[in-house]
């Protein structure tokens, strides 16, 4: 029987250097925009478009494990893509990270899968990848 669990195949999005801390960056990847997020708490992916309307998540504010959509406030837990508070209320996918190497050269790989949780599923995990930051 096939195994059905497989790991996710991950793609090179960005240098960590690239991403600013406390921001995010907007990368295409598989076709897709992703903002890559760069916190306190670790490396994040997110789908860059708000489940509100379509609006750049990347061009949000980050706040702790948390992106703004700048139209009408919509929070996003970046762990999970679920929206913190109203006007929406549909979970954005979020994407596994893994940084490879070290210092300057510190590379920030996607996974090509999402992740998409409901907005009451509490037993999502992190999808962080943490190093130095
Ligand atoms: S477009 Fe993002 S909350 Fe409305």
């Amino acid at each position: 029987m096939p195994d059905t669990k497989e790991s996710p195949e991950f793609i090179e999005a960005c240098r960590l250097a690239d991403v600013p801390a406390g921001g995010s960056l907007k990368v295409d990847l598989f076709g897709t925009a992703i903002a890559v997020v760069r916190t306190a708490e670790g490396v994040f992916a997110i789908r860059d478009a708000c489940s509100h309307a379509d609006v750049l998540l990347s061009e949000g504010e980050v706040e702790g494990c948390t992106i703004e959509c700048w139209l009408h406030g919509s929070q996003f837990d970046l762990r999970t893509g679920a929206p913190l508070s109203l006007p929406a209320v549909v979970a954005v996918p979020v994407y596994a990270v893994r940084l490879i190497g070290e210092g300057d050269d510190t590379v920030v790989e996607v996974a090509s899968t999402p992740t998409v949780v409901s907005p009451t599923d509490s037993s999502a995990t992190s999808q962080a990848a943490t190093e130095e930051l």
